[in-house]
Protein backbone atom coordinates (compact mmCIF):
# COMPACT_ATOMS: atom_id res chain seq x y z
CA UNK A 1 0.00 0.00 0.00
CA UNK A 2 1.40 3.52 -0.67
CA UNK A 3 0.04 7.17 0.42
CA UNK A 4 0.45 10.69 -0.40
CA UNK A 5 -1.09 13.70 0.97
CA UNK A 6 -1.33 17.15 -0.26
CA UNK A 7 -2.52 20.41 0.31
CA UNK A 8 -5.00 23.04 -1.52
CA UNK A 9 -1.83 25.12 -3.43
CA UNK A 10 -1.85 21.62 -5.63
CA UNK A 11 -5.43 21.44 -7.12
CA UNK A 12 -4.65 22.16 -10.80
CA UNK A 13 -6.25 25.43 -12.62
CA UNK A 14 -10.33 25.33 -14.04
CA UNK A 15 -11.98 22.17 -14.55
CA UNK A 16 -10.33 20.74 -17.77
CA UNK A 17 -8.37 17.78 -15.53
CA UNK A 18 -11.87 16.51 -14.40
CA UNK A 19 -14.10 14.12 -15.99
CA UNK A 20 -16.97 15.34 -17.61
CA UNK A 21 -18.96 13.30 -14.53
CA UNK A 22 -16.68 14.44 -12.09
CA UNK A 23 -17.09 18.27 -13.34
CA UNK A 24 -20.95 17.44 -13.64
CA UNK A 25 -20.63 16.59 -9.53
CA UNK A 26 -18.98 20.18 -9.05
CA UNK A 27 -21.83 21.58 -10.70
CA UNK A 28 -24.39 20.63 -7.92
CA UNK A 29 -21.96 21.86 -5.17
CA UNK A 30 -22.90 25.44 -4.16
CA UNK A 31 -20.90 25.67 -0.75
CA UNK A 32 -17.30 26.89 -1.57
CA UNK A 33 -15.79 24.50 1.68
CA UNK A 34 -17.15 21.57 0.04
CA UNK A 35 -16.14 22.21 -3.31
CA UNK A 36 -13.08 22.76 -1.92
CA UNK A 37 -12.81 19.68 -0.36
CA UNK A 38 -14.37 17.70 -3.58
CA UNK A 39 -11.91 18.84 -5.38
CA UNK A 40 -8.56 18.68 -3.39
CA UNK A 41 -9.86 15.12 -2.94
CA UNK A 42 -9.34 14.21 -6.80
CA UNK A 43 -6.74 16.19 -6.75
CA UNK A 44 -4.61 13.59 -4.09
CA UNK A 45 -6.11 10.70 -5.56
CA UNK A 46 -5.26 11.36 -8.99
CA UNK A 47 -1.77 12.18 -7.79
CA UNK A 48 -1.88 8.52 -6.08
CA UNK A 49 -3.71 6.72 -8.53
CA UNK A 50 -1.64 8.04 -11.82
CA UNK A 51 1.64 7.18 -9.53
CA UNK A 52 1.01 3.62 -8.94
CA UNK A 53 -0.51 2.95 -12.41
CA UNK A 54 2.56 4.57 -13.99
CA UNK A 55 0.61 7.58 -15.85
CA UNK A 56 2.23 11.20 -16.19
CA UNK A 57 0.53 13.87 -14.13
CA UNK A 58 -0.61 15.78 -16.74
CA UNK A 59 -4.19 17.77 -16.42
CA UNK A 60 -4.84 15.59 -19.68
CA UNK A 61 -4.42 12.08 -17.96
CA UNK A 62 -5.89 13.30 -14.98
CA UNK A 63 -9.30 13.67 -16.63
CA UNK A 64 -8.65 10.10 -17.56
CA UNK A 65 -8.62 8.17 -14.39
CA UNK A 66 -11.87 9.19 -12.69
CA UNK A 67 -12.42 9.14 -8.92
CA UNK A 68 -15.91 8.17 -8.69
CA UNK A 69 -18.56 7.11 -5.78
CA UNK A 70 -20.95 3.93 -5.60
CA UNK A 71 -24.21 4.65 -3.78
CA UNK A 72 -22.23 4.20 -0.44
CA UNK A 73 -20.24 7.02 -0.71
CA UNK A 74 -17.23 5.05 -1.26
CA UNK A 75 -14.60 6.14 -3.78
CA UNK A 76 -13.54 3.96 -7.12
CA UNK A 77 -10.90 4.28 -9.55
CA UNK A 78 -11.73 4.24 -13.54
CA UNK A 79 -9.07 5.01 -16.14
CA UNK A 80 -10.55 5.66 -19.80
CA UNK A 81 -14.11 4.20 -18.23
CA UNK A 82 -12.86 1.02 -16.91
CA UNK A 83 -11.89 -0.31 -13.63
CA UNK A 84 -8.33 0.59 -13.03
CA UNK A 85 -7.71 -2.53 -10.50
CA UNK A 86 -6.57 -0.20 -7.75
CA UNK A 87 -8.22 0.68 -4.31
CA UNK A 88 -8.22 3.67 -3.01
CA UNK A 89 -9.46 5.73 -0.15
CA UNK A 90 -9.94 9.58 0.10
CA UNK A 91 -9.54 11.92 2.61
CA UNK A 92 -9.48 15.88 3.64
CA UNK A 93 -9.35 17.77 6.60
CA UNK A 94 -8.39 22.02 6.96
CA UNK A 95 -7.39 22.29 3.93
CA UNK A 96 -4.86 19.10 3.31
CA UNK A 97 -6.09 15.83 1.91
CA UNK A 98 -4.83 12.18 2.05
CA UNK A 99 -5.16 9.58 -0.58
CA UNK A 100 -3.97 5.59 0.21
CA UNK A 101 -3.86 3.29 -2.81
CA UNK A 102 -2.99 -0.51 -3.33
CA UNK A 103 -1.16 -1.99 -5.85
CA UNK A 104 -2.64 -2.35 -9.26
CA UNK A 105 -4.14 -5.86 -9.74
CA UNK A 106 -4.16 -6.80 -6.42
CA UNK A 107 -7.59 -6.13 -5.24
CA UNK A 108 -11.45 -6.83 -4.31
CA UNK A 109 -12.76 -3.23 -3.27
CA UNK A 110 -12.74 -2.87 0.49
CA UNK A 111 -9.49 -3.69 1.46
CA UNK A 112 -8.65 -0.12 3.19
CA UNK A 113 -9.58 3.05 4.77
CA UNK A 114 -7.97 6.09 5.28
CA UNK A 115 -8.48 9.19 7.77
CA UNK A 116 -7.30 12.54 8.42
CA UNK A 117 -7.99 14.88 11.54
CA UNK A 118 -6.46 17.26 13.42
CA UNK A 119 -5.76 17.59 16.87
CA UNK A 120 -9.02 19.85 18.15
CA UNK A 121 -10.52 19.84 21.48
CA UNK A 122 -12.96 17.47 21.86
CA UNK A 123 -15.40 17.88 24.79
CA UNK A 124 -15.98 15.52 27.53
CA UNK A 125 -19.64 15.07 25.77
CA UNK A 126 -17.63 13.73 22.52
CA UNK A 127 -15.69 10.99 24.16
CA UNK A 128 -18.91 9.78 26.27
CA UNK A 129 -21.32 9.85 23.48
CA UNK A 130 -18.91 8.68 20.77
CA UNK A 131 -16.61 6.30 22.06
CA UNK A 132 -16.52 2.92 24.22
CA UNK A 133 -15.95 2.55 27.70
CA UNK A 134 -12.76 0.96 27.15
CA UNK A 135 -11.97 4.05 24.64
CA UNK A 136 -13.03 6.38 27.67
CA UNK A 137 -10.42 4.72 30.07
CA UNK A 138 -8.03 5.49 27.63
CA UNK A 139 -8.70 9.21 26.51
CA UNK A 140 -8.77 9.88 30.14
CA UNK A 141 -5.47 8.21 31.57
CA UNK A 142 -3.62 10.05 28.72
CA UNK A 143 -5.34 13.22 30.19
CA UNK A 144 -3.55 12.03 33.41
CA UNK A 145 -0.22 11.37 31.64
CA UNK A 146 0.19 13.88 28.63
CA UNK A 147 -2.82 16.99 30.21
CA UNK A 148 -5.02 17.99 27.43
CA UNK A 149 -3.23 17.62 24.29
CA UNK A 150 -3.12 13.73 25.32
CA UNK A 151 -7.05 14.01 25.87
CA UNK A 152 -7.75 16.26 22.48
CA UNK A 153 -5.01 13.80 20.83
CA UNK A 154 -5.83 10.67 21.95
CA UNK A 155 -10.10 11.79 21.43
CA UNK A 156 -9.26 12.75 17.80
CA UNK A 157 -7.13 9.80 17.26
CA UNK A 158 -9.77 6.96 18.47
CA UNK A 159 -12.26 8.84 15.72
CA UNK A 160 -10.36 8.87 12.66
CA UNK A 161 -9.33 5.20 13.62
CA UNK A 162 -13.00 4.48 13.63
CA UNK A 163 -13.80 6.58 10.23
CA UNK A 164 -10.94 4.38 8.72
CA UNK A 165 -11.81 1.34 10.08
CA UNK A 166 -16.18 2.35 8.52
CA UNK A 167 -14.38 3.67 5.16
CA UNK A 168 -12.87 -0.03 4.63
CA UNK A 169 -17.04 -1.35 5.80
CA UNK A 170 -17.93 1.14 3.61
CA UNK A 171 -20.59 1.86 6.09
CA UNK A 172 -18.86 5.53 7.17
CA UNK A 173 -20.92 7.52 9.71
CA UNK A 174 -23.82 5.42 8.75
CA UNK A 175 -22.89 3.07 11.55
CA UNK A 176 -22.45 3.83 15.36
CA UNK A 177 -18.79 4.56 15.99
CA UNK A 178 -19.08 2.75 18.98
CA UNK A 179 -19.62 -0.47 16.97
CA UNK A 180 -15.72 -0.92 16.72
CA UNK A 181 -13.79 -0.50 19.23
CA UNK A 182 -9.86 0.55 18.83
CA UNK A 183 -6.80 -0.53 20.63
CA UNK A 184 -3.27 2.24 20.41
CA UNK A 185 0.19 0.80 20.56
CA UNK A 186 2.29 3.70 21.07
CA UNK A 187 5.45 2.22 20.14
CA UNK A 188 6.42 4.86 17.42
CA UNK A 189 8.36 3.36 14.28
CA UNK A 190 11.95 5.50 12.86
CA UNK A 191 9.15 6.29 9.91
CA UNK A 192 6.30 7.25 12.33
CA UNK A 193 3.74 4.79 12.23
CA UNK A 194 2.78 2.97 15.34
CA UNK A 195 0.40 0.30 15.48
CA UNK A 196 -3.30 0.41 16.05
CA UNK A 197 -6.17 -2.23 15.46
CA UNK A 198 -10.22 -1.74 15.43
CA UNK A 199 -12.04 -4.63 16.57
CA UNK A 200 -15.63 -4.61 15.56
CA UNK A 201 -18.47 -5.95 17.90
CA UNK A 202 -18.55 -9.12 15.28
CA UNK A 203 -15.18 -9.56 16.27
CA UNK A 204 -13.91 -8.79 12.67
CA UNK A 205 -10.54 -7.13 13.30
CA UNK A 206 -8.80 -4.59 11.24
CA UNK A 207 -5.38 -4.25 11.40
CA UNK A 208 -3.76 -0.54 10.79
CA UNK A 209 -1.03 1.78 11.36
CA UNK A 210 -1.40 5.74 12.82
CA UNK A 211 0.74 8.31 12.86
CA UNK A 212 1.00 12.19 13.84
CA UNK A 213 2.08 14.97 12.05
CA UNK A 214 1.90 17.92 13.60
CA UNK A 215 -1.84 18.96 14.53
CA UNK A 216 -2.46 16.47 12.14
CA UNK A 217 -3.82 12.72 13.39
CA UNK A 218 -3.47 10.35 10.23
CA UNK A 219 -4.75 6.73 10.41
CA UNK A 220 -5.29 3.74 8.25
CA UNK A 221 -6.79 0.65 8.59
CA UNK A 222 -6.79 -2.61 6.51
CA UNK A 223 -9.03 -5.77 5.90
CA UNK A 224 -5.85 -7.65 6.52
CA UNK A 225 -2.40 -7.22 8.40
CA UNK A 226 -0.35 -5.24 6.25
CA UNK A 227 2.89 -2.58 6.42
CA UNK A 228 2.56 0.66 6.81
CA UNK A 229 2.11 2.02 3.88
CA UNK A 230 5.25 3.83 1.99
CA UNK A 231 5.02 7.27 0.71
CA UNK A 232 4.44 7.93 -2.88
CA UNK A 233 6.73 11.15 -4.71
CA UNK A 234 5.72 14.45 -5.22
CA UNK A 235 2.84 14.88 -2.29
CA UNK A 236 3.29 17.73 0.79
CA UNK A 237 4.91 17.31 3.92
CA UNK A 238 2.22 16.42 6.21
CA UNK A 239 4.24 17.70 9.63
CA UNK A 240 4.85 20.87 8.07
CA UNK A 241 1.39 21.52 6.84
CA UNK A 242 -0.58 24.13 8.31
CA UNK A 243 -4.50 23.96 9.06
CA UNK A 244 -6.13 26.09 6.89
CA UNK A 245 -9.98 26.76 6.17
CA UNK A 246 -9.77 29.38 2.69
CA UNK A 247 -12.99 29.05 2.08
CA UNK A 248 -14.10 31.31 5.08
CA UNK A 249 -13.57 34.31 3.07
CA UNK A 250 -15.73 33.19 0.31
CA UNK A 251 -18.39 30.28 1.64
CA UNK A 252 -20.80 30.27 -1.61
CA UNK A 253 -20.15 30.41 -5.49
C1 LIG B 1 -17.22 8.20 5.08
C2 LIG B 1 -17.49 9.46 5.89
C3 LIG B 1 -17.47 9.14 7.38
C4 LIG B 1 -16.38 10.48 5.56
O1 LIG B 1 -16.72 11.76 6.01
P1 LIG B 1 -15.71 12.91 6.38
O2 LIG B 1 -14.87 12.52 7.55
O3 LIG B 1 -16.49 14.15 6.51
O4 LIG B 1 -14.82 13.08 5.10
P2 LIG B 1 -13.38 12.54 4.65
O5 LIG B 1 -12.73 13.68 3.97
O6 LIG B 1 -12.61 11.85 5.71
O7 LIG B 1 -13.77 11.44 3.56
C5 LIG B 1 -14.53 11.76 2.45
C6 LIG B 1 -14.35 10.66 1.47
O8 LIG B 1 -14.75 9.41 2.08
C7 LIG B 1 -15.11 8.53 1.06
N1 LIG B 1 -16.35 7.89 1.45
C8 LIG B 1 -17.59 8.43 1.53
N2 LIG B 1 -18.47 7.49 1.91
C9 LIG B 1 -17.77 6.34 2.06
C10 LIG B 1 -18.14 5.02 2.42
N3 LIG B 1 -19.40 4.68 2.68
N4 LIG B 1 -17.17 4.08 2.50
C11 LIG B 1 -15.88 4.39 2.22
N5 LIG B 1 -15.47 5.64 1.87
C12 LIG B 1 -16.41 6.59 1.79
C13 LIG B 1 -15.26 9.34 -0.24
O9 LIG B 1 -14.14 9.07 -1.06
C14 LIG B 1 -15.25 10.76 0.26
O10 LIG B 1 -14.67 11.66 -0.67
P3 LIG B 1 -15.38 11.92 -2.10
O11 LIG B 1 -16.85 12.02 -1.85
O12 LIG B 1 -14.76 13.19 -2.58
O13 LIG B 1 -14.99 10.74 -2.96
C15 LIG B 1 -18.86 10.08 5.53
O14 LIG B 1 -18.80 10.62 4.22
C16 LIG B 1 -19.99 9.07 5.60
O15 LIG B 1 -20.38 8.65 6.67
N6 LIG B 1 -20.49 8.64 4.46
C17 LIG B 1 -21.53 7.63 4.37
C18 LIG B 1 -22.91 8.19 4.68
C19 LIG B 1 -23.39 9.18 3.70
O16 LIG B 1 -23.88 10.20 4.07
N7 LIG B 1 -23.24 8.90 2.41
C20 LIG B 1 -23.66 9.78 1.37
C21 LIG B 1 -23.76 8.96 0.11
S1 LIG B 1 -23.42 9.93 -1.30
Amino acid sequence: MQWLSTTEDAIPEGLGWLSALEASRIDDIRFTKRRTEYLLRRAVGKLAATTVLGLDRSPQTFARVELLNRMSGAPYVLVDGAPAGIDISLSDRAGVAVALVSPPGTLAAGTLGIDLEIVEPRTAGFVRDYLTEPEQRYVAARLESHGSDGWNAAANLLWSAKEAALKVLRVGLRADTRTVEVTIDHAVRPDGWGAMTVVGRDGTVFPGWWRRDGDFVLTIAYRAPSAPPALLPGGADLGGAIPTHSWLTRPTT
